[in-house]
């Protein structure tokens, strides 16, 4: 990847943390896509790849569009964006479920031609989000990388189309505005305990000994899911490959169905995204309508999933009819969803503020863990049952500064930034000690201090 020095603007007082980022980016760099992480890793998986376009954005504007680029000349037929692209050249034996157990997927007739081979899983689309903040750095840079900004948008306009309509349609026969996932690798938040009880009832049988090759690359295996946990991971994949990837029979069939909100959420931002783009392509008016409505249906389904009592928002197990009632910081995405009510944005707020998330005693840092530390299910040094997420973070200022809520937005802007810069680009961080957990080198971590970095007060004053 040609890097380029970021603006003086962006580097003021964070010249070293600014390098850092780019060598992570540049290490991870595969060419047209990069790697999620350089060890645990080694393959191109769909959200993270988004984020990293919008950290790329700030480095090249060009080579950022090229990682979605590449992401989508995967998509399926139905328009899934699958959660993982397989890099033929990684080490056999460096992750697990690698291409071998996914090579049936390609069966599909609905699969793209492999290899590579693709997950038939999908992740959370923020990608209208990123193809969107590529345009905007490169109308802001001007000149010949604006006008090429512009063409990729026309490029992509039609396959964020096509994944978003899959979304609304196979992941919500329901018309519900909220999305469907099939198991807990699609919401990207695998062992939150939001999927506890709609996992406790899967009940797994005949499976074949596994290696836990992710292991291998955190320092203690109490970071990862338990074996419990994969086990059913495993078992939900079989039976999804033995429904040969159609959603339909797996609509019927399988036994982990849940409307995901934190999923649905994204989706109602990234529509949102997808509503300008559509504008700046002069798409037909039916597609405006069309995006439009989706907006309004996933605001009135996530309207529908707001706990009174908790003040969140929750998942909702369609197997067992009910709502999954834990604190985690899903519980809290309507603010990504955006268009609130004034009453409900204080609620939000509130509850974001509050002794569950950032105001809870003793935390090393004003920001919000996975899941709620009055959570039964919250363990602080595992995965997403507690630590720190930067890309959560990010999604939260985001949200935030759209709300109008600069103060707050910047206080969390300030101390994750304050976190990677003393403990590095870890893949999660305990919320007390500010320990770096999980993977090392994780290029989405990389990638929104780059945006992080692009977007504080101070460019903007000397933007305005
Ligand atoms: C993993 O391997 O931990 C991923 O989250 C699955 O996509």
């Amino acid at each position: 990847m040609q890097v380029k020095i970021l603006p003086r603007s962006v580097l003021v007082g964070h010249e070293r943390l600014a390098v850092r980022a780019q060598e992570v980016l540049r290490h991870n760099d595969m060419g047209g896509w990069t790697r999620a992480a350089p060890e645990l890793y080694p393959h191109q998986w769909s959200w993270d790849s988004a984020f990293i376009a919008i950290g790329l954005a700030h480095l090249n504007t060009r080579r950022a569009a090229r990682e979605l680029e590449s992401l989508f000349e995967h998509q399926w037929k139905t328009g899934k964006v699958p959660h993982i692209v397989f890099n033929p050249e990684a080490q056999p034996g460096s992750y697990f479920p690698g291409p071998d157990h996914w090579a049936c997927a390609a069966a599909s007739p609905e699969a793209p031609p492999a290899p590579p081979y693709t997950s038939c899983l999908c992740q959370p689309p923020v990608h209208a989000i990123a193809a969107l903040r590529i345009w905007e750095v490169a109308e802001r840079n001007g000149g010949e990388e604006a006008g090429a900004a512009r063409a990729f948008l026309r490029e992509i306009y039609p396959g964020l189309l096509l994944w978003h309509r899959y979304l609304l349609t196979y992941r919500d026969p329901e018309g519900s505005g909220l999305i469907t996932i099939f198991h807990p690798w699609e919401s990207g938040t695998d062992n939150s305990p939001r999927w506890d009880t709609p996992l406790a009832a899967v009940e797994v049988s005949d499976l074949a000994p596994y290696p836990r090759y992710d292991l291998q690359h955190v320092a203690n295996p109490s970071q990862r899911p338990t074996d419990a946990d994969y086990d059913r991971y495993l078992w939900l994949v079989k039976l999804i490959k033995k429904a040969g990837c159609n959603e339909r029979s797996i609509y019927r069939t399988h036994p982990f169905l849940v409307k995901d909100v934190l999923f649905s959420a994204i989706l109602v931002a990234a529509n949102e995204a997808l509503l300008t783009i559509a504008g700046l392509v002069g798409a037909q008016a039916e597609d405006r309508t069309l995006i439009a409505d989706w907006i309004k249906r996933g605001r009135r389904g996530l309207g529908r999933c707001r706990n009174p009592e908790l003040g969140l928002c929750l998942d909702h197990d369609l197997r067992a009819g009910r709502a999954l009632r834990v604190h985690t910081v899903a519980g809290l995405v309507p603010l990504v969803a955006g268009g609130l009510r004034p009453w409900h944005l204080a609620i939000l707020l509130e509850a974001l503020r509050s002794s569950s998330f950032i105001g809870y005693p003793g935390l090393g840092r004003p920001l919000p863990p996975s899941t709620s530390p009055n959570d039964p299910g919250f363990d602080p040094r595992s995965y997403w049952r507690g630590p720190l997420w930067p890309v959560i973070d990010w999604l939260l200022w985001w949200a935030l500064e759209r709300a109008g809520e600069n103060q707050l937005a910047e206080r969390l802007r300030e101390s994750s930034l304050e976190q990677i810069a003393e403990e590095g680009f870890a893949e999660y961080f305990e919320p007390f000690t500010g320990e770096p957990l999980g993977s090392k080198e994780q290029s989405w971590t990389a990638a929104v201090a780059l945006d992080w970095l692009a977007s504080g007060p101070r460019r903007k004053m000397l933007a305005a």
